[in-house]
Formats: structure tokens, C-alpha cells, sequence
């Protein structure tokens, strides 16, 4: 059976990257509510009769798009795979609870990083517009200053990396998600990894835990 993992931990912790690298290894699938909805910013959701009318309102301002939304977005991923990665979801204790109605499973990693290095990685983030690739202006830099190494696209700073911006995504993840860690802590596969290392230390801990829990 493919393994079914969730990773958490807060904006910025490295969930993309490691999850990945979990989807190549153990040939899952990448379940990401980031870039689903960043892929139906401007998705007509007014029916709904919600604060704002297109998902890219809330993410724009920090905010998490409503439940309804994402709840149904993740049901129709999760009842299409057989083992997954699930990064990004759930952020708050009635999508823990839905989430739970959905499947079990195998894996939960949380991923610690401390506030600090949390606005540095974003803020510092550049991601090619054309291919999606990932690069930080310090850390991960391009050979040439705005253009993607892999096609040759042009970097850009996602709307949502702006400090100010950021610094409400952390409010955010510290009222409405930090509180969802304690439904998984008692977790049997449950596993804290330290994220604040180099991404292939961060790797070789992440790849272990799921080798030995699923
Ligand atoms: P989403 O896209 O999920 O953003 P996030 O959780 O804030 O996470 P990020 O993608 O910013 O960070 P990450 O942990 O994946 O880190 P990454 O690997 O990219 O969500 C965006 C918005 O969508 C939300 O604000 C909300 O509006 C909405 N949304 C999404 N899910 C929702 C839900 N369930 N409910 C409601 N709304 C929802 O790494 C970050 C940077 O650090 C990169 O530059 C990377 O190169 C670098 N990096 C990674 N690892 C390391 C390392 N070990 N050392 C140094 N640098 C590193």
C-alpha cells in the first residue's frame, strides 16, 4: 500500500520542498491546497455569497480561503490517489475534522522552523513564472538576477511574500492551525522534524520517518 502522509508545520517550513521530494521517492501524490488555488485565484466562487468573490481576495491579504472552498477541493484530490502527500491542509480545526472523514493515515511530519527564518525564506522567495521552480534571492540564488536557471523564465515574487503580507500568514498560522498540532501529537505516526537545517539534512530525517511509519 503507497503511504499516506501529511505534512505540517508553518508558512515557509519547507512543506513544498520536502513534499516533493516525498512524492519522487514514494511515488505518491502531491496533494497541495496552495497550489490548487493559486492555479483558481480567479475562480468565481460569489454563489457561495462569501466575503470576497475569488479565492485570490483572501490569499492575497494573508487569509485562509473558506472551508467550503478548500474542504471540497481536497475530497475530490484525496478520493482520486491512492498514497499522497498532503501539504497545506488542514489549517484549522473544522478542516482537521473534515479531514478525518475522509481518510486515515500513515504519516504526520511537523516540521519546525523558527519565526525568524520563516520571513527570511519567504520574503526572500523568487518562483519562475513559466515553469513554477523555486529560488531565494540569498540561499538559492539564480546564476543570472531574475531568470530561471532550468527555462529561463522570468522570476517573480509571489503576492503573498511581501512582508506585510507574511507577517499576517503567521498570525494566521498561530490563531487557526498551531491549535490542529494537538489532534495529531497522540498520533502513532506522528513525527517532529527540525526544520531549520539544510533541505537535504531536513530530507534524510523526513525520508526516515516515513520508511519507518508507513
Ligand atoms: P500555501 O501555498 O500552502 O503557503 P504556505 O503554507 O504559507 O506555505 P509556503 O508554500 O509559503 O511554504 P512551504 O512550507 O511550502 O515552504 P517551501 O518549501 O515553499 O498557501 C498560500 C495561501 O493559500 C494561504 O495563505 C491561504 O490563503 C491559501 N490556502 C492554502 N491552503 C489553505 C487551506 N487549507 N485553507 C484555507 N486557505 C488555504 O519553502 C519556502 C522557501 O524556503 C523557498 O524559497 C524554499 O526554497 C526555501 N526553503 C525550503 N526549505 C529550506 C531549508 N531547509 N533551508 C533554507 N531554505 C529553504
Amino acid at each position: 500500500m503507497d503511504p499516506k502522509i501529511l505534512i505540517l508545520g508553518p508558512p515557509g517550513a519547507g512543506k513544498g520542498t520536502q513534499s516533493e521530494r516525498l512524492a519522487t521517492e514514494f511515488d505518491v501524490e502531491h496533494v497541495t491546497t496552495g497550489d490548487a488555488l493559486r492555479n483558481n485565484k480567479d475562480r468565481d466562487i460569489g454563489h457561495l455569497d462569501l466575503e470576497y468573490d475569488t479565492p485570490g481576495e483572501y490569499m492575497d491579504r494573508g487569509e485562509l480561503v473558506p472551508d467550503a472552498v478548500v474542504d471540497a477541493m481536497v475530497e475530490e484530490a484525496l478520493s482520486g490517489a491512492d498514497g499522497f502527500v498532503l501539504d497545506g491542509y488542514p489549517r484549522n480545526d473544522d478542516q482537521a475534522a473534515a479531514l478525518e472523514g475522509m481518510t486515515d493515515l500513515d504519516v504526520v511530519l511537523y516540521l519546525s522552523v523558527s519565526e525568524a527564518e520563516l520571513v527570511d525564506r519567504l520574503t526572500g522567495r523568487r518562483v519562475c513564472a513559466d515553469c513554477g521552480a523555486n529560488f531565494h534571492v540569498a540561499y538559492s540564488p539564480p546564476k543570472a538576477d531574475g531568470v530561471c536557471d532550468k527555462c529561463g523564465g522570468e522570476l517573480t515574487q509571489r503576492e503573498d511574500d511581501t512582508e506585510e503580507v507574511v507577517r499576517e500568514r503567521l498570525e494566521v498560522y498561530h490563531d487557526d492551525t498551531e491549535p490542529v498540532l494537538e489532534r495529531y501529537a497522540g498520533h502513532d505516526g506522528y513525527v517532529e522534524v527540525d526544520g531549520e537545517r539544510a533541505p537535504d539534512d531536513v530530507w534524510q530525517d523526513v525520508r526516515e520517518a516515513v520508511r519507518k511509519n508507513a
